[in-house]
């Protein structure tokens, strides 16, 4: 989605845009530009395409002491130059850059055409520069005050003004901004990677809230112009963190981190005394976990399929009903919220609108949500009741991967928790804990045979659609396979419960539909086997991923993935693996750019 970054400082402006620009490409963007203060007035250069091509445009330089630049993730308007940001007003004085949508966008436009404005894009965002331009009295601080009043929708801004040289005015409202504070400058910007190459110093603004930058340094106000002192907080991610890293993409080297993002992720959480799990920042006690009567997860895409393993999980070994649900569906539907329940709101990113929206509406009616994030200071993180973060660090592909077995390993020790403290015995916490410690080394043994997985995505890249099948714990992994092979290789893919393809999607089976099985040793082996004979009478190819061993399912299936043996309910973690490496090797196979997958951002930031 959209990025927004802004510089005050001595630097050369242009090169530090640029450079914060790159560093959000990661979050799916279509066009690019730049607004510089220079001698003579405001100099603005967009355009559509990647940044390396607002780069070339930039050849001649453009010299100044601050500027605002953008990454634009089209919503409203097609993409173009003229729907690029920044936007300028009639005169070229004022100049804004816009993250979220302004729902009153065409009422506004109307108004102002009224009154003469020749509008130069489709966007919604280019009514805010008009009205900038049209309340200024004599302080943009002002006038962006005076705006922000008229709008309906989100956003998070930046605007400068020729007319007040060297200042920079940003406001948040449901939409990222975080400042930076460097050594004598000053950066702004929708996401902290886009700071940590100058600074690890953030300040992180709350909707609502505005921020003046100057030369005489920053102040924050809210929306009514009271001041708002804030924290400086330390961004907990190291620049190295978000670098490749001599890896080709960024998918793959988070694939392999893996092991070290579990490790992470348990790290310090497992009570080997109590045989359970401690989780520092739940903020509930040990009574109040007990009075848990069931459990709701919310989520979208990836962190919906581990929150769908997180909720099987528990209701198995803890026995409290728990229910995993998108969280687009239940915003509006009026949710009932029951007592005693406890919901979860699952994010790698912590800014995914319909995940915020939906733990707004029902902490509105009085819900506990808990937030399980990967990004610390996010939008969910701060907002939830209490909440363990994944520690994975960075994720910065679209595909989300780490993240997945990160959020997999913080319900593991919930479940872990809540399992204790009702029918787990001691033995059955230990057997559980020796288990899952085992994980990290088990995915690297997966991982060192990925070149068996290469040659087999070689020979499957070709066609043009598969079925992903699995019963259980494996219907989630299931839907995650399907969900990375479509997302980046743009082969189609569905995710099917391996039972209900004969109510349905079996009528697909055929030569042109492999389909992948995901059939570990666990107590719903014998059941997918028997689907997976279904397939094969009627002709289907069928990929196995098995418990390595497995002679039974070697003589069925055409071609089998075998992963390390473990305890039945652990195999998530590695049956999701060979996933993740076949997409990555189907959309190399097939040319397709992996970290910035066609239509697709890393944080979603719109409903
Ligand atoms: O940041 P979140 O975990 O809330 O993101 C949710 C989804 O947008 C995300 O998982 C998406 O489905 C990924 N592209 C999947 O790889």
């Amino acid at each position: 989605m959209c990025g927004i970054v802004g510089y005050h400082g001595p630097r050369e402006t242009a090169a530090v845009l640029i450079e914060g620009l790159k560093r959000l490409e990661y979050r799916g963007y279509d066009s690019a530009g730049i607004s510089v203060l220079a001698e003579d007035g405001l100099k603005t250069v967009k355009r559509a395409g990647k940044i390396k091509v607002l780069q070339e445009a930039l050849q001649d330089g453009l010299q100044g002491r601050c500027g605002i630049g953008h990454t634009r993730w089209a919503t409203h308007g097609e993409v173009s130059e003229a729907n690029a940001h920044p936007h300028m007003d009639a005169s070229g004085e004022f100049s804004v850059v816009h993250n979220g949508i302004i729902e009153n966008c065409e009422a506004l436009r109307e108004r102002l055409q009224l009154d003469g404005v020749k509008f130069q894009s489709q966007t919604d965002s280019e009514v805010i520069v008009h009205l900038i331009a049209k309340l200024y009295r004599e302080s943009l601080e002002q006038a962006v005050r005076d705006t922000l009043y008229m709008l309906k929708g989100t956003y998070g801004i930046a605007v400068m003004t020729s007319r007040e040289p060297g200042k920079i005015v940003g406001a948040r409202y449901g939409s990222p901004l975080v400042l930076g504070i460097g050594d004598g400058e000053i950066l702004l910007a929708s996401d902290v990677t886009a700071l940590l190459a100058y600074t690890r110093q953030a300040v992180y603004l709350q909707d609502g809230e505005m921020v003046i930058i100057d030369d005489t340094g920053y102040k924050t106000r809210d929306f009514h112009d009271r001041i708002v002192k804030k924290q400086i907080e330390l961004i907990d991610w190291e620049l190295e963190q978000i670098e490749r890293l001599g890896y080709r993409h960024y998918m793959e080297k988070e694939i392999r981190e893996q092991p070290d993002a579990v490790r992470r992720a348990l790290g310090g959480r497992i009570d080997r005394e109590a045989c359970s799990a401690h989780l520092g920042g739940l903020e509930l006690t040990p009574q109040q976990l007990r009075s848990i009567e069931r459990i709701r997860v919310i989520a979208a895409g990836t962190s919906y399929h581990a929150g769908m393993v997180g909720g099987y999980l528990i209701e198995q070994i803890a026995g409290i009903p728990s229910f995993t649900e998108i969280a687009s569906e239940i915003r509006y539907r009026n949710p009932v919220v029951e007592p005693n329940s406890l919901y979860i709101a699952v994010s790698q990113s912590g800014e995914t609108a319909d995940t915020l929206s939906a733990m707004r509406e029902l902490r509105r009616k009085g819900a506990k949500v808990l937030g399980m994030c990967n990004v610390v200071g996010s939008t969910i993180a701060r907002e939830s009741d209490g909440g363990v973060y994944l520690h994975s660090g960075p994720e910065i592909a679209v595909a989300s991967t780490k993240a997945f077995t990160s959020q997999l390993s913080i319900f593991y020790l919930l479940a872990l928790l809540f399992a204790r403290m009702h029918h787990y015995s001691i033995a059955d916490g230990q057997s559980f804990i020796a288990d899952l410690q085992r994980i990290p080394e088990q995915i690297s043994e997966i991982l060192q045979r990925s070149e068996a997985i290469r040659e087999l995505a070689g020979r499957y890249a070709g066609y043009g659609s598969m079925l992903f099948l699995g019963r259980g714990l494996q219907y989630p992994v299931a839907l995650e396979g399907a969900l990375k092979l479509k997302e980046i290789s743009y082969i189609h893919a569905e995710g099917c419960s391996a039972a209900e393809i004969k109510h349905g999607p079996i009528a697909l089976v055929g030569p042109d539909v492999p389909c992948v099985f995901l059939a570990p040793d666990d107590s719903l082996r014998e059941k997918s086997i028997s689907n997976m004979m279904e397939v094969k009478s009627r002709h289907g190819r069928v990929i196995a991923v098995v418990t390595e061993g497995d002679r039974e399912i070697e003589a069925i299936a055409d071609d089998v993935i075998p992963v390390p043996r473990t305890s039945g309910i652990m195999y998530p973690f590695l049956t999701v693996v060979p996933l993740q490496l076949f997409s990555y090797y189907c959309a190399l196979e097939r040319g397709c750019d992996v970290d910035q997958p066609r239509n697709l951002a890393k944080s979603v930031t719109v409903e």
